[in-house]
């Protein structure tokens, strides 16, 4: 166990710190991180092994089980289509293309400019309202093929003018 964490930048090592150095609040440190960085980067995962005293792949393992951890930077937007049967059925495989055609990415990546990010989930538990399609924490309910694209120039206008 170590008193402090030397494998991370500032950031990173604050919010290991932020905790007891103890095994039961690796998840909680690698939410925290997940949040604040949007995945979790591998110094992350090293710092939080140091600093808790257990194999890096101990918590690389936890780090791949569950869904909710990314290991590869995501966009700002992050877009979850869903696939599961309803939407499957109610045109969810058009949608995709869509926004692979336009955003020139395929599910699990990242455009370059960091701005979106794609991913295709299997029930977003709203099949009543599929075909559906979620952005960070807004759910889009029975998307269109012919709305995708205007939702997704509103994300993309609402990050030009953050900029
Ligand atoms: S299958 Fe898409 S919400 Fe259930």
């Amino acid at each position: 166990m170590a008193d402090e964490v030397i494998h991370a930048d500032n950031e990173i090592r604050n919010i290991i710190q932020a905790y007891p150095p103890e095994k039961r609040f690796i998840l909680a440190v690698m939410q925290d991180v997940q949040k604040s960085c949007n995945y979790l980067p591998k110094e992350a995962l090293l710092g939080i092994a140091e600093y808790v005293g257990v194999p890096f792949s101990r918590v690389y393992s936890l780090a791949t089980f569950y869904k909710a951890f990314s290991l590869t930077p995501k966009g700002r937007y992050n877009i979850k289509v869903c696939d599961g049967t309803a939407c499957h059925i109610k045109g969810s495989p058009v949608l995709i293309d869509q926004i692979q055609n336009s955003l020139g990415i395929g599910p699990g990546e990242t455009t370059a400019d960091e701005i979106f990010s794609l991913e295709t989930v299997n029930c977003l538990g709203a099949c009543a309202i599929a075909p559906v399609m979620m952005v960070n924490d807004k759910v889009h309910p029975k998307v269109s093929s012919s709305a995708i694209l205007e939702i997704i120039k509103g994300y993309r206008k609402e990050a030009d003018h953050e900029e």
